[in-house]
């Protein structure tokens, strides 16, 4: 079995493939040095899920620009956010008086994101804004703002493209649908 086939009958349906990840990142992108032309950006991933987000969306945005990475990690190993949020890598600038735009993979409760969104506009930032790939609407707890965003999705446990599954599949090339066996041994270790 090659690699991606054994990598990839861990998803029981491909929801979004690459063509239409790539095109949709390109029109991000362009909206984004659109709005930030003239300005002062940057840009700050939430590792690890928003790697291959990061480097596809940059690419595809004309302007000068800068980046930086946080990561936070949500306590637990299931497949819910617990909303307990710790910041296993912080910035490595200041942000005070940027226009900083929080890049991230996917926001489902939206409690990291609301955690994350305070403690960065306590650094008094000029302007604070989140580009997400993907959003799950259904789920949210938290009315957390979003300027832009990759697609919106429905209720499921989505892999790849920098999205794990226990650290895993962040490699497919697509976003996938996680297998419900596998999704359903994670519930059993919650
Ligand atoms: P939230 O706090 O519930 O919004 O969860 C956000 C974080 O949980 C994301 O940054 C991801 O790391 C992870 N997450 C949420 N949903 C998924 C998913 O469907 N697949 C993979 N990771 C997810
Ligand atoms: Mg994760």
């Amino acid at each position: 079995m090659s690699q991606v086939n054994e990598l990839a009958s861990a998803v029981s349906e491909v929801l979004i493939d690459e063509e239409t990840l790539h095109g949709r990142i390109a029109e991000l992108g362009a909206q984004i040095a659109d709005d930030y032309r003239g300005e002062d950006l940057l840009l700050i991933g939430v590792l690890k899920g928003a790697i291959f987000f990061m480097a596809d969306l940059m690419r595809s945005i004309d302007i000068p620009c800068e980046v930086d990475f946080m990561a936070i990690s949500s306590y637990g190993a299931g497949i819910d956010s617990s909303g307990v949020v710790r910041i296993l890598k912080d910035l490595d600038v200041s942000i005070e008086g940027r226009n900083v735009l929080v890049v991230e993979d996917i926001i489902d409760s939206g409690l990291t994101l609301s955690y994350l969104l305070r403690n960065l506009e306590a650094r008094e930032p000029a302007s604070l804004e989140v580009c997400a790939l993907l959003t799950k609407p259904e789920r949210r707890e938290n009315d957390v703002s979003c300027r832009y965003v990759g697609f919106e999705i429905p209720n499921r446990f989505v892999i790849g493209y920098g999205l794990d599954f226990a650290e895993r599949y962040r490699n497919l090339p697509f976003v996938g649908v996680l297998r419900d066996e596998l999704a359903a041994q994670a519930e059993d270790t919650v």
